[in-house]
């Protein structure tokens, strides 16, 4: 018998609620929002409102709220946003400790009741926090998958087609390295319609628009008071997607390095092939020299992060 996708989202917060939404407007399966038990009542509130927007938005997605992991159980993607998010002058890095606690329980509870699902990790700092869910939940690589590089890069897009002048639809980018200050533009990849972007948009004005971008997070956060919510919910829903419609979307996204660009047991984001198989390829491009040592000086980054992990 044929059945709905089911998409499970651990965090009914500001980025879990919009992730409910968007799974049932997109109708891309039935919704599972789960929090912890002092919260239960939001997740099944937001969840409960999302659900009367049905008659109005014409979708017949289900979504449920709960405390209980019981109720992910054969969930074919989990959608991981658990954690403290930023607040202004903080760092994602500042996030660490505490996440990485949270973390590590939702990766227990995945591990129990969704062992087979595709799993999206937002949580911050970001490549720190996928590597452990990896490790956490034994899952095979190709199946635990960080957001962060799409979002980058639909920030990069975003910017480039305002300097432009262009619609950001014909705009296309590729944002590597860690989720942080360290995040690798790749020039020799962003154009409009094909054109390279060094010939549309002035260096000192790319230089301020890379700027931008690698602030794009701390931006919001200093003008909303905490992280935003939902871009990076339109980044894992693109991921999701890709795996649910096994698309083979080439997106950026935090991957299990395991010798591609020189890198061994580390996550950072590379462009990967994402179908039905989860990551079923790591895409290894050429950099420049400048654009590899940026690389290297991330991976650096990240594996400071993961090391204070294991402390
Ligand atoms: C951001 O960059 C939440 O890390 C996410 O907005």
């Amino acid at each position: 018998m044929a059945k709905r996708n089911k998409i499970a989202i651990i965090g009914a917060g500001n980025i879990g609620g919009e992730l409910a939404m968007l799974v049932a407007r997109r109708e891309l399966g039935d919704a599972v929002l789960l929090d912890i038990p002092e919260k239960e009542g939001v997740a099944k509130g937001k969840a409960l409102d999302i659900m009367q927007t049905g008659a109005l938005d014409g979708f017949d997605s289900k979504v449920s709220g709960t405390a209980d992991y019981k109720d992910i159980a054969g969930s074919d993607v989990v959608i991981v946003t658990a954690g403290v998010p930023r607040k202004p002058g903080m760092s994602r890095d500042d996030l660490l400790s505490i996440n990485l606690k949270i973390i590590r329980s939702v990766a227990a509870g995945i591990k129990e009741h969704a062992p087979h699902a595709f799993v999206v990790v937002i949580s911050n700092p970001l490549d720190a926090m996928v590597y452990e869910m990896k490790k956490v939940t034994g899952f095979p690589k190709e199946r635990v998958v960080g957001m962060a590089g799409v979002l980058d890069s639909a920030r990069f897009q975003c910017f480039i087609a305002e300097a432009a002048g262009a619609s950001v639809k014909e705009v296309r980018t590729l944002v590597l390295g860690g989720h942080g200050d360290t995040m690798v533009p790749v020039l020799s990849a962003c154009t409009i319609n094909g054109i390279p972007v060094t010939q549309l948009v002035a260096k000192d004005k790319l230089d301020a628009i890379i700027d931008r971008t690698r602030n794009g997070g701390g931006e919001i956060v200093k003008l909303m008071g905490t992280s935003a919510y939902t871009a990076p919910a339109a980044g894992a829903i693109a991921m999701a997607e890709s795996y649910l419609k096994d698309q083979k979307r080439l997106l950026a996204c935090a991957t299990y390095l395991d010798g591609e660009y020189g890198y061994k047991d580390l996550y950072m984001g590379v462009p990967v092939i994402v179908g039905g198989k989860g990551v079923e390829k790591v895409v290894q491009i050429a950099l420049s020299a400048e654009e590899k040592a940026m690389l290297d000086k991330s991976a650096e980054a990240v594996r400071g992060l993961i090391n204070d992990s294991a402390k």
